[in-house]
């Protein structure tokens, strides 16, 4: 008999079928979002799960589902999996990095870019119907070439960022992360390690590209942003938590700095109502990843890893993108 597994989001019919010729599959055609309790339900007796960043799996939801062996996300983030529970519990995680990387660094530079030149505000008012003659400093707002580039976070979306930033756009990259980038990579970019403070002082855009975990919660709050130059942007596409979203909304209004773009937000579809008032900051449904190809590769992998997490297919007992390999050795 094949093993059960739950696909707990509506995902690409054709990716749904591969994984139907190694499991019985129950798939959430209706796209629910399941509570907890409800999702819980839906595991009993399957072996393995495929989720996205937003199913959280916890140490609750491991002992009410001892049958679960596998839990694979297409996501790259995975700070909604308590990844220690699951290693002590004897289930395998995986995530999908790399698929997303440049998709991503494309859409933050796009939102970096959207506030440092004022589009969406901009279009807004167009659509208002306010647009009634061409003015010499309509929405002027801040270069993006040559400007400083600060990145917070350089892992590869990070890196894929200073790198558009530095070739494409002749941007000094300064950057700020755990660890310092090899000779060879910071001499490619040009990019410096600053202190944090440093960053946030001199960048002229910010871009948030840190994973979250609870050291990272509110790294960029009121005192943060009253380092920033009163011209800078801010672009979070990381993870919501990270920035202060109130905190933030008061500094854009008060204009402390210039324009924020944001994919990502604390409590998330929710938006704190005030960053939906003020006008220089862009929003958008936390779709960095989303291009066609990018989501269908993201999900390919989390096939990929589920397959081979329950011992199928070619990579059987491999999954390509484990994060905890050891509970399979
Ligand atoms: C999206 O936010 C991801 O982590 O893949």
């Amino acid at each position: 008999m094949k093993p059960s597994v739950l696909v707990c989001r509506a995902v690409f019919p054709d990716i749904v079928d591969r994984l139907r010729e190694y499991f019985e599959v129950e798939t959430n055609e209706a796209d629910v979002v399941w509570s907890p309790a409800e999702l819980i339900q839906h595991l009993q007796g399957k072996a393995g799960v495929f989720i996205t960043g937003t199913q959280p799996i916890d140490t609750a939801l491991l002992e009410a589902c001892p049958q679960l062996k596998a839990v694979c996300s297409m996501a790259v983030g995975y700070n909604n999996v308590d990844l220690p529970a699951c290693t002590a519990h004897g289930v395998l995680v995986s995530n999908a990095p790399d698929v997303l990387t440049e998709t991503t660094a494309d859409f933050g530079f796009a939102l970096m870019m959207a506030a440092a030149r004022r589009i969406a505000e901009s279009e807004h008012f167009l659509r208002s119907g306010a647009w009634t003659k061409w003015s010499v400093d309509a929405f002027a707002g801040s270069d993006v070439h040559g400007a400083t580039l600060g990145v917070l976070g350089m892992g590869r979306i990070g890196r894929g960022v200073a790198r558009r930033g530095a070739l494409g756009f002749g941007m000094k990259v300064i950057y700020h992360n755990r660890s310092h980038l090899d000779a060879a990579t910071e001499a490619a970019l040009g990019a410096r390690y600053v202190s944090k403070e440093a960053l946030l002082r001199e960048a002229d855009h910010l871009v948030i590209v840190v994973p979250y975990s609870a050291a990272a919660h509110h790294l960029i709050g009121a005192a943060e942003l009253a380092l920033m130059k009163p011209t800078a942007t801010l672009t979070n596409i990381a993870r919501g938590g990270i920035v202060d979203d109130a905190a933030l909304a008061q500094a854009l209004r008060d204009k402390r700095i210039a324009a924020a773009g944001l994919d990502v937000f604390e409590g998330e579809p929710a938006v704190h109502p005030d960053l939906l008032t003020v006008p220089n900051v862009v929003l958008t449904p936390h779709i960095a990843s989303s291009s066609l190809p990018t989501r269908r590769a993201m999900a390919n992998l989390a096939a990929d890893n589920l397959i081979a997490a329950l011992g199928l297919g070619p990579n059987k007992g491999k999954p390509p993108t484990a994060l905890n390999p050891e509970v399979l050795a």
